[in-house]
């Protein structure tokens, strides 16, 4: 599956904790292109599940996005940006430095992301934060057109995310 993305974009990534967006943004992006919410609470906190730091983790990571933005440089957000105003904040982004906000929607059954979850040493929450997670992601899908993305990739099952390439737009 192509995944057309336009060359100066804001791409947001959007699933449950498990879905894969990290291991996705590894694989087809440069590590500098993607800006985690793990790594700026990280940053701020000394602690990259301390909750407590997300509203600065995410200034923080708005103020850097913006400011690759501005140098012409395409911009990955790895984050669940399951809340709508998670993700109006990416769109408010991408709007004051004229650049599309883009979307790509990590959709794994519940019961495999949290397989994969009970795997995870850096992550301890219960199976309901993942239920209530897989609930947003529902109503997530029906708005992110309505929110101002401009591009909708919605990649379904292991297979989908397994077989997408960035295929990059040229703007002009
Ligand atoms: P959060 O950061 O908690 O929101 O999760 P995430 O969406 O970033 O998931 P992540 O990429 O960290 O993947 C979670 C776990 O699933 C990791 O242990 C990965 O190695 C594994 N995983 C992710 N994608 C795949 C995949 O395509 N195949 C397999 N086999 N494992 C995967
Ligand atoms: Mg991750």
């Amino acid at each position: 599956m192509i995944i057309d993305v336009p060359e100066l974009s804001l791409v947001a990534l959007v699933g449950i904790s498990g879905s894969g967006k990290s291991t996705f943004a590894r694989a087809h992006f440069k590590p500098t292109q993607v800006l985690s919410s793990d790594f700026f609470r990280g940053l701020i906190a000394d602690d990259e599940n301390d909750q407590s730091a997300s509203a600065d983790a995410f200034e923080t990571l708005h103020y850097v996005a913006g400011k690759r933005l501005t140098a012409g440089r395409l911009t990955v957000v790895d984050a669940t940006n399951l809340q709508a105003h998670a993700r109006a904040g990416l769109v408010k982004v991408a709007r004051e430095h004229d650049v599309l906000p883009v979307a790509i929607v990590l959709d794994v059954p519940e019961a495999l992301a949290w397989e994969r979850t009970q795997a995870r040493e850096d992550r301890t929450f219960d199976r309901r934060v993942l239920t209530r997670m897989s609930r947003d992601l529902r109503r997530s899908l029906n708005q992110l057109a309505k929110e101002g993305f401009r591009k909708i990739h919605v990649l379904r099952g292991v297979d989908e995310i397994a077989a997408a390439e960035i295929r990059y737009e040229k703007l002009f």
